[in-house]
């Protein structure tokens, strides 16, 4: 249950702590490649997460300057009734680095929005059948996918596993299975506040129990890899791609979740 009143009580000391020692709501006078410059000074930036830095790569900037110029800042219409040529180019370009369908958003977020919602009601981005189902998220899930849980529950079950532990989650899997829902588990492949998956033995469980695994590899992708294709991609070995794989672009840094 969401209960956003609650979270401002407890948040937002914190959160003014944090503003008086110049953690957050900073404002950036310049950058470099590897430096911000606020008003107290220029530091080394290790906030940024674009890990290669190709949001300042010179041939990435003068790629960007021309289809700026031919196709101007935003054409905005839904991407539901038109797509501009280049964002064809970058997702044949994107399915073809990591062999497997590729759709861009603009956003982390909006590619949560767009696939957990599905993954809830059942449908199988595999196969035509539908399952009631069971989505179990990793207590430290990211927020951007916990956030729809409200959402979520009106079509699924919704369970929560404590981080990283595999028991708790087999008996989970259990009890879903006996109950004929399918399970989803929800995490992260690197998780945004520390630490890593257990992806090799996940994807075990996944086959053992035919789960769907969903994770959000935000911070994987780019500098794990073969060619950056994530951390995750790291324990697939001969495994095939999974057949939808939702990548995602957000300010230089590649976002990707796979639905395995
Ligand atoms: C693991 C993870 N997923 C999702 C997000 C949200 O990304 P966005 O701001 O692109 O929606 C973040 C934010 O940093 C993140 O760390």
């Amino acid at each position: 249950v969401r209960n956003t009143k609650s979270m401002i009580g407890h948040a937002s000391k914190w959160l003014s702590s944090a503003q008086s020692k110049s953690l957050m709501h900073v404002e950036l006078l310049a950058r470099t490649r590897d430096s911000v410059t606020t008003s107290s000074g220029t530091f080394i930036d290790f906030s940024s997460c674009s890990y290669l830095a190709y949001d300042t790569d010179s041939d990435v900037i003068s790629r960007a300057r021309e289809t700026l110029e031919a196709w101007g800042t935003h054409y905005c219409v839904a991407r539901s009734r038109f797509s501009i040529q280049p964002n064809i180019e970058l997702e044949t370009g994107l399915t073809k680095l990591f062999g497997a369908n590729s759709i861009t958003f603009p956003s982390v977020t909006s590619c949560h929005m767009s696939t957990l919602p599905l993954l809830a009601s059942g449908f199988s981005p595999t196969g035509k059948e539908t399952h009631p189902v069971t989505i179990i998220f990793d207590e430290f899930a990211h927020a951007s996918m916990q956030f729809l849980i409200p959402i979520l529950a009106q079509e699924a079950r919704i369970d929560k596993i404590r981080h990283n532990d595999l028991n708790h989650l087999e008996e989970k899997i259990r009890i879903a299975g006996s109950q004929g829902y399918r399970s989803v588990f929800v995490g992260d492949g690197l998780y945004s506040m520390g630490g890593h998956a257990p992806i090799a033995e996940l994807l075990s469980l996944s086959n053992q129990y035919d789960m769907l695994l969903y994770l959000d590899d935000a911070h994987g992708t780019s500098i794990r890899g073969q060619n950056g294709r994530g951390y995750v991609s790291e324990f697939l070995g001969n495994r095939s791609w999974p057949e939808c794989l939702l990548a995602n672009f957000s300010l230089g840094r590649v976002d990707i979740s796979f639905i395995l």
